[in-house]
């Protein structure tokens, strides 16, 4: 199986966990991308979604599907989304495409966050992978000089500005131990508006494509 038929797979089996008639939350990237065609394909299943990513709403928007403001929902029952790397404990690295921070906001209304991904995603400690940090404009050098006195080397991610009009630094971490210690440091930050660490809240089940079929992954309580 290629990869983006992977994807594909994890896309289709994330779809017996979406609850008839509810509005849910949705992420962004490729493999979210399928989740969104399969969503598409099966009208009128949801009343509607939240978008983590302009990206995703067009999406939505495109399968007749109701994007709604997350501030008109109290909770969300699932959100379902991609990520760049999942460890063992279902902690995360993501902001591949640079939607972190809008990821993040949806995941902490979610009351399941299902994660989609095809094994290449899989490892055993986080930090293959550039950690993103989206930073307010105006603090960039700030943010920078800090992360450098971490012990990181921080690099802009060119001309890349995000939804919420901000920079991402894309910072190499090698190997992160404590992913939740280092998620709430580099949010401590002043400038910093969130980090791609998904740790403090990571995923509660994971769906990994492999060509074996697609393996679920539960966290433990
Ligand atoms: C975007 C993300 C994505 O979920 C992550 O980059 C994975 O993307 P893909 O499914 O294309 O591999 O965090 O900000």
């Amino acid at each position: 199986m290629t990869q983006d038929e992977l994807k594909q797979a994890v896309a289709r089996a994330a779809m017996q966990y979406v609850p008839a008639g509810t509005i849910i939350g949705v992420g962004t990237g490729s493999t979210t991308n399928y989740f969104i065609d399969e969503l598409g394909a099966a009208k009128g299943l949801i009343r509607g979604a939240v978008a983590s990513s302009q990206a995703t709403a067009a999406r939505l928007a495109r399968h007749g599907i109701e994007v709604v403001d997350l501030n008109d929902v109290v909770e969300l029952p699932i959100c379902v989304d991609g990520a760049d790397e999942i460890d063992p404990g279902l902690s995360m690295i993501k902001g591949g495409g640079g939607a972190l921070t809008r990821e993040k906001i949806v995941a902490a209304v979610a009351r399941t966050f299902i994660c989609i991904a095809d094994a290449s995603k899989r490892v055993e400690t986080l930090g293959h992978c550039a950690l993103p940090v989206e930073v307010i404009p105006m603090a960039r050098g700030y943010v920078e000089r800090e992360l450098r006195a971490m012990g990181f080397e921080p690099s802009l991610r060119g001309r890349f500005v995000t939804d919420n009009g901000n920079l991402i630094l894309d910072v190499l971490c090698q190997r992160i131990e404590q992913p939740g210690e280092l998620e709430a440091q580099i949010n401590g930050i002043v400038g910093v508006v969130t980090n791609g660490l998904f740790a403090r809240r990571g995923a509660d089940m994971a769906l990994i494509g492999g060509p074996d079929g697609v393996t679920v992954l539960q966290r433990s309580q």
